[in-house]
């Protein structure tokens, strides 16, 4: 009796450990689900004035499926932020801003599952910046790099 009880709990650790590492197979090929990251959750998303003259301000527009930011005018310097708990579950947040600066335009996803929230899932800041080259991004306000060119 305690040998097949033994028996069993150890076929029941066996499938368990099969499910965990076939579970962890499916997480490494590269399917859609994102993975599971509980203390990576609250974010604030900054974009930032950073050209080298006030000629032209930045435009803004920025929306996510169900929330409209507003328009936006930024000068040097400038930093229009906002906070959010991104979700856990489909469907994942994800913020767009359209910028125009001059003649100059750039659509740019600013948050989204896939990769910006993996950049900036331990500072939980992710920094975005026009500048008159391109469009560039931080998780800590200092180290940029280019993401974009503009459009015109
Ligand atoms: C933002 O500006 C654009 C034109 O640049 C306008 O079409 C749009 O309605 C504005 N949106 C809001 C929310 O004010
Ligand atoms: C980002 O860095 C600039 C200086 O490079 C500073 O003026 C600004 O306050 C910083 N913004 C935030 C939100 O830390």
């Amino acid at each position: 009796m305690w040998i097949r009880t033994s028996s069993s709990a150890n076929l029941c650790l066996m499938i368990c450990v099969l499910a965990i590492v076939f579970s962890s197979f499916l997480a490494a090929s590269g399917d859609q689900e994102p993975p599971w990251r509980p203390f990576c959750h609250m974010f604030r998303v900054h974009v930032i004035d950073g050209f080298s003259s006030n000629d032209q301000p930045l435009l803004l527009h920025c929306w996510s499926k169900d929330q409209d930011l507003g328009n936006h005018t930024l000068y040097i310097g400038g930093d229009f932020n906002f906070r959010f708990g991104s979700r856990v579950v489909a469907p994942y947040t994800r913020f767009t801003c359209e910028m125009h600066w001059g003649q100059k335009h750039q659509t740019v996803t600013v948050f989204n599952k896939r990769s910006v929230e993996n950049w900036c899932c331990n500072s939980g800041q992710c920094y975005w910046r026009g500048q008159d080259d391109g469009i560039y991004y931080s998780s800590d306000n200092s180290s940029y790099q280019k993401k974009y060119d503009w459009l015109q």
